[in-house]
């Protein structure tokens, strides 16, 4: 049998058992003990703590996250760390107003529909055997079937359909589990394990500021999920929703988030934007630059901000030149097993989501 270690967590002074083949933040999560978190793949650093006492292996943790003197001073990522002793650690754990977290938890899931929604894009629906409680723009991991590993994606529904995942997934070439997977052999009817909800990329619904949301490629499921949120129970944000992608075939959901403009005039505003074509009715250039020409500031709103992490940097220096600073940022990082190799680390700049 496994063995199970005793992990303290302070400064909530809260206990959890953590079998020695199980990442610390999965015991906490599963316990309702919140701890920040982004990734989930030892990758971003979100999730960093000083053991205090107690032995843990650092497994697949990024050498770029996790420097090695900080390794010598006793830190850790806890979403890749595993315990070797009992273990105490301390969390840099924020309390937010107003914001509830759900445990997160094992859920099996059919494939009920998949569809090329764009070019190199597939959505999928999963119906979900059980319910899942979760706030609008966090993800599931799903297991990779065979290859003893797991992805993370976004779940595009809001919580209001907590029985039905949406995940739009872009394809990777030479990914194991886009291209070797999803883009290959995942059929209508297969059985999947999925894992969640996981993240803190989410909506601040207690911020009632305007909100500009800026997605590239299927860095707009989140995003999706937010909006749908905001819309369907009527809270009363005013949404600026900027799609970017690079041409119009690389563009989804155009045709629901136009409708949702016309139901929703007063309340929300959707700008398709293409950098590498001229179309009539889209925003030219990139995504981030339609939002400078657009805003002559950007003081006085929330700003959330997923995708590729090269457009989540830019989108947040466009946005602090249109006065618009780390505290009102929130942002997902899509990163992936490259920037993992490659220290795809994001900016000291902000701490933020
Ligand atoms: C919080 C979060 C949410 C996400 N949500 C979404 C989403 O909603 N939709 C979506 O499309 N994606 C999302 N992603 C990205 C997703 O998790 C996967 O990373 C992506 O789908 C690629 O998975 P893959 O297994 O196909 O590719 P991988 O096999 O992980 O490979 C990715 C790339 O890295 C290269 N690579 C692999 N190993 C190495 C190595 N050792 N050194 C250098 N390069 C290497 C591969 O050739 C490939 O180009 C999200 C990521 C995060 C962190
Ligand atoms: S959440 Fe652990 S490194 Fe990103």
């Amino acid at each position: 049998m496994t063995e199970t270690f005793n992990i303290t967590v302070e400064p909530l002074g809260r206990q959890v058992q953590c079998r020695a083949d199980q990442d610390i933040l999965d015991a906490c999560l599963r316990e309702g003990v919140w701890l920040p978190h982004a990734c989930t793949h030892g990758t971003c650093g979100t999730c960093k703590v000083q053991v205090l006492e107690g032995d843990v292996e650092h497994n697949d943790a990024s050498t770029f996250a996790l420097m090695d003197y900080e390794r010598t001073e006793g830190k850790t990522l806890i979403c890749v760390a595993t315990p070797t002793s009992d273990v105490t650690l301390e969390a840099d754990v924020d309390v937010e107003e107003g914001v509830e977290f759900h445990p997160i938890r094992d859920y099996t899931g059919t494939v009920a529909a998949i569809e090329d929604c764009a070019r190199g894009t597939r959505r999928l629906l999963i119906d979900l055997d059980q319910d899942m409680v979760f706030n609008p723009g966090q993800y599931v991991q799903v297991s990779i079937p065979g290859k003893g590993v797991h992805r993370s994606w976004s779940m595009a529904n809001p919580p209001g359909e907590p029985n039905r995942v949406e995940l739009q997934i872009r394809n990777t070439p030479g990914g194991l589990a886009t291209e070797g997977w999803v883009f290959k052999d995942l059929a209508v009817g297969d059985r999947l394990q999925l894992v969640g909800p996981y993240g803190r990329f989410f909506l601040r619904e207690a911020r009632d500021k305007p909100m500009v949301l800026i997605g590239g490629g299927t860095g707009l499921a989140p995003l999706k999920s937010i909006v749908r949120h905001v819309l369907e129970t009527g809270l009363p944000h005013r949404l600026y929703l900027y799609q970017g992608a690079r041409t119009e075939a690389d563009l989804y959901d155009v045709d629901f988030f136009r409708d949702l403009e016309k139901q929703f005039v007063e309340q929300f505003t959707y700008r398709p934007c293409l950098s590498d074509e001229e179309v009539d009715g889209y925003g030219h250039g990139m995504v981030t630059d339609v939002v400078a020409s657009d805003f002559d500031t950007c003081r006085g709103h929330t700003a959330y901000l997923c995708g590729p992490p090269p457009m989540v940097e830019a989108a947040i220096k466009t946005l602090m030149k249109k006065r618009l600073f780390p505290r009102d940022i929130y942002r997902e990082d899509f990163f992936d097993a490259s920037d993992k190799a490659t220290g795809g680390v994001r900016s000291p700049l902000i701490k933020t989501t």
